[in-house]
């Protein structure tokens, strides 16, 4: 059986990363670790690691992109939860087994070799979340 092992990281929509960071880093202290651009998602992301887990602060780039998109739609704020499972095929296989609806039928390769999947809000009582194997 696929398992569950930790929250990788909560990702949330800003609209304002200066603003954003006073909060995050500069209120609550948490440090921030990296200060990205990621071309693949048309975004710039903040990392801000906490014992294992992460938050990631994700500013759209380009207003084509499904960030820019959900921002424009709902606003800032949280995004999805990230889950790290041992065996994410096997766990999507479980999942569709469940008729639970995927966004992604199948793992995607992140550009760092992560594999990653979304799991559609509507199946998981509105939370977006995504699943990890390192
Ligand atoms: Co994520």
């Amino acid at each position: 059986m696929p398992k569950i092992k930790a929250i990788h990281h909560v990702a949330v929509v800003v609209d304002d990363m200066e603003k954003s960071l006073a909060f995050w880093r500069d209120a609550l202290g948490i440090e921030l670790h990296e200060l990205r651009d990621v071309p693949a998602e048309k975004s710039q992301v903040a990392f801000l690691p906490i014992q294992g887990a992460e938050i990631e602060l994700v500013l759209p780039t380009s207003a084509d992109s499904g960030i820019a998109k959900y921002l424009a739609k709902r606003g800032p704020g949280m995004h999805h939860i990230c889950l790290e499972v041992d065996d994410i095929a096997g766990m999507l296989a479980q999942l569709k087994q469940k008729n639970i609806r995927l966004i992604n039928e199948e793992p995607r390769l992140a550009a760092d070799g992560k594999q990653y999947a979304f799991i559609h809000p509507e199946a998981t009582g509105g939370t977006l979340v995504e699943l990890y194997q390192i």
